[in-house]
């Protein structure tokens, strides 16, 4: 079990849109959708693309490089659902958005 860990302002977070945060080394996908944040891993398998930057359609992230497809509710990979990235709970705090991850805090968010 990790720790929580405030990755910025809920206002930062446009509704349906997408935010890469970082938490220490790790890069994180936000994004708010029918007022619900989601949390999966930033960086696409295949070769690296930022997810946050993709297409949001319902619950699908199409990346922006070549168009692999993840479900931002549990990180399943769309056309192949055998395969994940991570996805990670997420919770507000008054106005701080916080995510779970196992990994040291960072000292700067991206995004
Ligand atoms: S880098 Fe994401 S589909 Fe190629």
């Amino acid at each position: 079990m990790g720790l929580f860990h405030t990755v910025c302002k809920i206002q930062d977070l446009p509704e349906g849109e997408g935010k890469t945060v970082c938490v220490g080394t790790k890069l994180i996908a936000l994004f708010r959708r029918d007022g619900e944040i989601l949390a999966i891993d930033d960086v696409c398998p295949h070769m690296g693309a930022s997810l946050a930057g993709g297409c949001l359609q319902n619950d699908i992230v199409t990346c922006s490089w070549h168009g692999w497809r993840f479900r931002i509710t549990d990180g399943t990979w769309a056309d192949n659902p055998r395969i994940k990235i991570g996805s990670y709970p997420v919770r507000v705090e008054g106005e701080d958005i916080q995510v779970e991850v196992d990994a040291q805090p960072g000292s700067a968010n991206r995004g």
